[in-house]
This record gives structure tokens, sequence and C-alpha cells, in this order.
């Protein structure tokens, strides 16, 4: 409800258009954010800086110390994208935590607990496994080697507003039902006997919620620009969370957007999209990248159209 004392720049947010549409927007997140309207985006797939594992560039802007990921404000980015996404609508949130002083950190169990108290819900926590470790473990180490990252899956109410499950387990018992190939027959209360009518086991099922993807050159882009930033996540995991959470038009927001996976993807997809990096030179890989998948769209349709003249 609109209350009386509620600041003119948030009744205001509510009633704009989003002007952001299609664009990599190069600025702090949460200033950013601040400007996009109430209910306005379908699905966020992102993945903070998280504890100290990488070091992005050098210094933002008006900050003393090198920017390590501890600083980001991370419950006011929370609050915000509780007001911009729309009911039912997803949070992909791609997480691990770092060790330190011995123990992991947990601060992706603190996030989505956070998630929860804003009024999300935890839909899935996914797992991303990756084929290769960046620590790899040692005879002689004392910890297996890391290979997962967390995917949370948070909805903006009760359920996703859109869940088109990918279907690409295969089944190894297609066409069968319990009971054989033909369904079978059962005495019934009556003492009868009928046939059974339950539906046979079709050729594909929902997949898990592990997701292993290969990493690295050659593997995560299929564009060479996205190696310039040290922590990309694949493009089909990205793929992947917005052919699941999404409908063509959609509109996919990353407010830490990086080399711009989630919004090439957007494009790549028929959707639109919103990326925000503090970093310029982030910013102008993502531009670079929405342009390859603009042309890569181009064609397709292009070839769509000769095959159409057949
Ligand atoms: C883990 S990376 C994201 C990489 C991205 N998923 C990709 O595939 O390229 C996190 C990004 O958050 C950006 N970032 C950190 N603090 C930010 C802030 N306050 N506002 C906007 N972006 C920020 C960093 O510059 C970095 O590019």
């Amino acid at each position: 409800m609109i209350g009386a004392t509620e600041p003119l720049v948030q009744l205001t947010n509510r009633r704009k258009k989003l002007k952001q549409l299609n664009q990599i927007i190069c600025g702090d997140n949460l200033i950013e954010l601040k400007k996009i309207p109430d209910n306005s985006v379908d699905l966020v797939i992102t993945s903070p800086p998280y504890d100290n594992l990488r070091s992005y560039k050098d210094l933002v802007k008006g900050m003393k110390e090198e920017y390590n990921g501890y600083s980001f404000p991370f419950e006011s980015i929370v609050a915000e994208l509780a007001r911009v996404v729309k009911k039912g609508g997803v949070i992909v949130w791609v997480v691990g935590d770092a060790v330190m002083k011995g123990s992991e950190t947990g601060s992706s169990f603190r996030q989505a607990l956070h998630f929860m108290e804003q009024g999300f819900k935890i839909h899935d926590t996914m797992i991303y496994e990756k084929n290769g470790s960046s620590f790899p473990a040692r005879r002689d180490g004392n910890r297996y080697s890391q290979l997962f990252e967390y995917m949370f899956v948070f909805s903006n109410g009760d359920k996703p507003k859109t869940a088109n499950l990918i279907c690409d387990k295969k089944n190894k018992w297609a066409g069968w039902v319990p009971w054989g190939k033909n369904g079978g027959t059962f005495r019934g209360k009556d003492g009868e006997l009928k046939s059974r009518t339950q539906k046979p086991t079709p050729e594909f099922s929902p997949r898990n919620n592990i997701w292993r993807y290969n990493t690295g050159k050659g593997y995560s882009a299929t564009d060479d620009e996205a190696f310039k930033h040290p922590a990309i996540f694949p493009e089909k995991l990205v793929e992947d969370h917005i052919m699941s959470w999404s409908n063509p038009g959609d509109v996919v927001l990353d407010p830490m957007n990086g080399s711009g996976t989630t919004t090439k993807v957007a494009v790549l997809t028929g959707r639109q999209y919103v990326g925000i990096d503090i970093f310029q030179e982030y910013c102008d890989i993502a531009m670079k990248r929405i342009k390859i998948a603009n042309s890569t769209v181009k064609s397709r349709q292009t070839l769509q159209t000769l095959e159409d003249r057949k």
C-alpha cells in the first residue's frame, strides 16, 4: 500500500516504464536498481562477488581499499530485487563459499536465509557441478576437490509463475507401465478384472537438480571476449535457467553482469535484458557480446527465411 509518508522517488518508481530495457548499464547496482520500476523484471540470473575468492578490477571509484567482494551491500540489493522482481518471478543466485581460517565461510547459506526472511521462497537449491576444480585436492591435504557452486532458485511469492522443466533425462523404461508394456490388469473391489489406465513412461523426463557443465576456455562461452573476465559462468547454465523460468519476451536482469553472459544469452533466447556492472571494462565486454548475439540472431533469421522459401 502506498503510505502518505512514502518518498516521492518510490511513488514515481511504481508508475515508471522500464527505460533500461535492453541496456548494459555501467554503475553501482544499488544506485541503478533504485531507478528500475517496481514489478518489472521476470527473472534475475546473477553471481555475486563472493567472499574474497577473486579480486575484480583494481579499485571501485570512491573506495579506499581494494574491492574484495566483502563490501557489497548484500541486504540493500536484496531489498531492491524484492521490489523490482514481479510476483512469481525468479532469482537464480549462483554462489560458492571460500575457505577462510580453516572453515568454509557459509556466506551462501546466510544469503539464502536472508532472501527467505525478505519473503522469497527457496524454490530449489541446485548444484552447478564443474568438470574440474581450481583447487584440486592433494594426496597430503585434508580437503576434497571443490567441484560445485550453489544455484539457489528463489521465487518471489509462493511459486514461480513460469516453470518449463527441461525434459532431457532419457527413460530406460520408456513406453512401459510398472506392470509391463501393455498396462496389464487388476482386480477391482467388485472382484472384476479391469485394465489399468496408467500412462506409459515417456521417452524423456525432467532432469534432476544437479547440473554439470564443462568450464574453461572453449567451453564456458562461444566467444573469446568473455574470457577477459575472471569469473564467468557458462552460457549453457544461463540458457538452461532462462528456458526453465521465463518465456520469450520476458525481462531478464543481471545486476552483477560481469562479461555479460546473462544478457548475451537473453538475446540468443529471445528475451529482453538489463545488465548492470560497476566496471566500464566489463560493460564494454558485455556490449561486444551483445553485438555477437544480435548478429547470431540475425543470421538465424536469414537462414530461417531461406528455409521457409524452399
Ligand atoms: C562473479 S562476477 C559476475 C560474472 C558474470 N556472471 C559473467 O558470467 O561474466 C561479479 C561481478 O559483479 C560486479 N560488481 C561487484 N560489485 C558491484 C556493484 N556494486 N555494482 C555493480 N556490479 C558490481 C563485478 O565487477 C563483477 O563483474
